[in-house]
């Protein structure tokens, strides 16, 4: 049985971090899943690093749909959250609801949604039918980036009041859990110390209950946009594209295929159609 949300709740109340990465493919979300992640999210973020936009404002439901149902299939002890894309939930609470289920047909066992206390009524709804939401504050790709660009936030008392407040209305409002991107991290430990449900930082220190990361991120595998919260633990593009270039240069060179990788006929029956052939 994989892990449900109500295992995520508890590592807060026992103490232990919980590991979160993005996840959009079946062989990627394989691997993460055997490496013992908690949660393999399916971010919205696939859009960028997966489809080559620049933000991830045009990502679709469909794209969403087709994302969840490879990582789905790959889980076998992670949760699996999916993101609601932008205007897939913000246009109405139905709209919000339709959107949540087909995720969950999907393959997700909970949805993430961007927004503070605005959007407490949404995620009401969508918890009141039974799906988890995850809920998202701080910096929102969806919306913030529409209006300031990609800044830290909750630098400012004011502005971390707010975030405090929302913090606190959606919990009540019954999301599971927070992600905190890009929060300046006294203000995430202090939504951290505040609040039951765990939250997961991306960009936003140490005192989160769990941290996020963009699985490319982490493997160094896109180079558009480096943020410096990012640990690139490996530099795959650099290997993928030296493996690539030694294998165009084997096949120009007739270096591949060797005889280990190609099949052969008995050669009973290639004379056979020597014969038939007149070869
Ligand atoms: O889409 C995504 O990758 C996310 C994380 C940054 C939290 O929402």
């Amino acid at each position: 049985m994989h892990k449900t949300v109500q295992d995520i709740v508890l590592k807060k109340k026992t103490g232990k971090k919980i590991s979160v990465v993005t996840a959009y493919d079946y062989s990627i979300a394989s691997l993460c899943d055997k490496a013992g992640i908690d949660v393999l999210l399916v971010g919205d973020s696939g859009g960028m690093v997966m489809l080559g936009y620049e933000n991830t404002i045009p990502v679709t439901m469909d794209q969403m749909c087709f994302f969840t149902e490879a990582v789905s299939k790959a889980r076998l002890n992670s949760l699996v959250v999916s993101d609601l894309p932008f205007m897939s939930y913000q246009t109405s609470i139905t709209d919000a609801i339709t959107n949540a289920g087909r995720l969950i047909k999907a393959g997700a066992d909970a949805v993430k949604l961007e927004g503070g206390k605005h959007m407490a009524d949404t995620i009401n709804a969508i918890v009141e039918i039974g799906i988890p939401v995850m809920g998202h504050i701080g910096l929102q790709p969806q919306t913030t980036i529409l209006s300031q660009g990609y800044k830290v936030q909750g630098k400012t008392a004011d502005t971390a009041l707010k975030l405090i407040e929302d913090a606190k209305e959606i919990e009540a409002a019954g999301v599971f859990s927070i992600a905190l991107e890009m929060v300046s991290h006294e203000v995430a430990k202090i939504i951290s110390d505040t609040i039951k449900i765990p939250t997961i930082g991306i960009g936003s220190g140490l005192n989160c209950d769990g941290q996020v990361l963009v699985i490319h991120d982490i493997l160094g595998m896109y180079e558009k946009i480096k943020p410096k919260f990012v640990k690139q633990y490996l530099t795959l593009s650099k290997d993928i594209q030296k493996a690539v270039e030694t294998y165009r240069k084997d096949v120009e060179l007739e270096k591949f295929p060797r005889k280990e990788n190609w099949f052969s006929m008995e050669k009973s029956e290639l004379e056979k159609l020597r014969n038939e052939i007149g070869n």
